[in-house]
């Protein structure tokens, strides 16, 4: 049966979520409606995640719990990271796939889902080297903040990372597929727009780079604000750390991943950079904006990595005093160098070294909202708060502020910061700025 209602789930990083809306828009242009719940939903595709083990393992437990009470199952579609990285091993994983689609083959979605309601089981794992985003519908509506997929792909290859071989190698879209796309998006709605890529900041069009797409899309009447993630040290110009300090729509907040704070596990990693030179990276940043709010990425217990080298890691972020940081346990993925090397370290070791990492990031994030406490400044409304007549709004520096206002989403608000936790501030409106 050709299915005629829809649920997306999408799990791991925001270009997964950003796929996840332009399949959406592809089903809905071929007559489907989206469903509330995977429950009423004829189709169910997962749009997966493959970059730590339990990411990987959520696609095929929440497969297992489609099955219905009488029996009966949605068609499922397999999407995202862990279907390119397991193709047709997927089917036979769980017989209850239906399809199985890559993050560059979802634009035959269609034809794919037709095929499996005449009893096919589809795979298409390829990377043509014509872009699905010619072959999608065009964008009509877009929340308060937009994602907009500007370069896809990793050709850095640190040896724990699966991106290179699910998201294959670096891509970037055409500056004018780029702009037009940004005008549909402030058309249908955004105030802001968040340019993504799994290296951002490599985006180039052979002359241009980052900072000039920025400073174009800068032009957009309509467009307030605009931030991308995620960057890569290597790719930091000097042109796009300069932009900071003159776009004005150009919020201040870097999300810069280090990873770790030892040199010894950085060059195990293959990061390209050091501590030193992130590090003056980070100055060069705060010289041209200094009020920046720096946010990264950390793992615990890459193999080999000793209390000392932990340590170091502690003493970057004390460093760095990152306004927000995620951290992760280190999850040994097949087919990447890092999980062959010897000396695995052991869980309870990881899980100790996490929590007390997580402790550390927490007191900047706190120095750092309480920093902001009785600072005057905007915030653009998304949505609304856990109670009646709250709504949460971001601040430039990406912090959730709760306010009391009748403001809609999409509204940009003068507030003064009132009060801090480690997780978001409060605010008191002053002024409500013309939507
Ligand atoms: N391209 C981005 C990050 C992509 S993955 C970058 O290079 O910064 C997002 C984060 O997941 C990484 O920054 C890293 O901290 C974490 N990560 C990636 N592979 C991992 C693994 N095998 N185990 C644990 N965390 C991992
Ligand atoms: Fe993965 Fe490294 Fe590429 Fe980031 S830069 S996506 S961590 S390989
Ligand atoms: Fe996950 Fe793929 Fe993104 S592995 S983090 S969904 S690029």
């Amino acid at each position: 049966m050709t299915p005629k209602t829809f649920k997306i789930k999408s799990f791991g990083c925001q270009m997964n979520v950003y796929d996840g809306e332009r399949m959406g828009e592809l089903l809905a242009a071929e007559g489907m409606a989206a469903a509330t719940d995977s429950e009423d939903a004829d189709l169910v595709v997962l749009n997966t995640c493959h970059i730590r083990e339990k990411a990987a393992e959520k696609a095929y437990s929440d497969i297992g719990r489609l099955r219905r009470e009488d029996g009966s199952k949605p068609l499922i579609a397999l999407a995202g990271c862990v279907a390119q990285a397991e193709g047709t091993e997927a089917k036979r994983r769980s017989p209850m796939i239906d399809l199985v689609v890559g993050p560059q083959a979802y634009h035959r979605l269609p034809e794919m889902i037709a095929e499996a309601a005449r009893g096919g089981r589809p795979v298409d794992t390829d990377m043509p080297a014509l872009s699905k985003f010619d072959l999608l519908p065009a964008r009509r509506r877009a929340t308060p903040s937009a994602y907009l997929t500007v370069q896809e792909g990793c050709d850095k290859f640190c040896t724990y990372c699966v991106v290179p071989y699910t998201r294959g190698a670096e891509v970037s879209r055409p500056w004018e597929d780029i702009i037009a796309e940004a005008h549909a998006l402030v058309g249908g709605g955004a105030r802001e727009i968040v340019l993504l890529g799994q290296n951002v900041n490599a985006w180039t069009d052979g002359a241009r780079g980052l900072a000039e797409l920025i400073r174009e899309l800068a032009t957009i009447d309509g467009l307030e604000r605009i931030r991308y993630t995620t960057s890569h040290p290597a790719d930091m110009t000097d042109a796009l750390i300069a932009a900071h300090g003159e776009v004005e729509k150009l919020m201040p907040y870097l999300h810069l991943p280090v990873q770790s704070g030892s040199d010894r596990i950085l060059k195990a990693m293959n990061r390209s950079h050091t501590t030193d030179t992130y590090l003056r990276l980070l100055e060069q940043m705060r010289g041209t904006r200094p009020d920046i709010a720096l946010s990264g990425d950390f793992i615990v217990g890459f193999p080999g990595e000793t209390e000392a080298d932990f340590e170091a890691t502690l003493q970057i972020v004390d460093a760095v005093r990152y306004a927000a940081a995620y951290s992760f346990k280190y999850s040994a993925r097949p087919g990447t160098p890092a999980a062959v090397m010897e000396d695995q370290i052991p869980r309870d070791v990881m899980e100790d070294r996490l929590r007390r990492l997580h402790e550390r990031i927490n007191i900047h994030q706190l120095a750092f909202n309480a920093g902001k406490v009785g600072v005057d400044t905007q915030i653009l409304i998304e949505r609304a708060g856990r109670r009646d007549g709250q709504m949460i709004g971001k601040s430039p520096w990406l912090q959730s502020v709760h306010v009391d206002t009748d403001a809609r989403p999409g509204e940009i608000l003068d507030v003064t910061l009132v009060s801090a936790g480690p997780q978001s501030m409060a605010g008191a409106v002053r002024e409500r700025i013309a939507a």
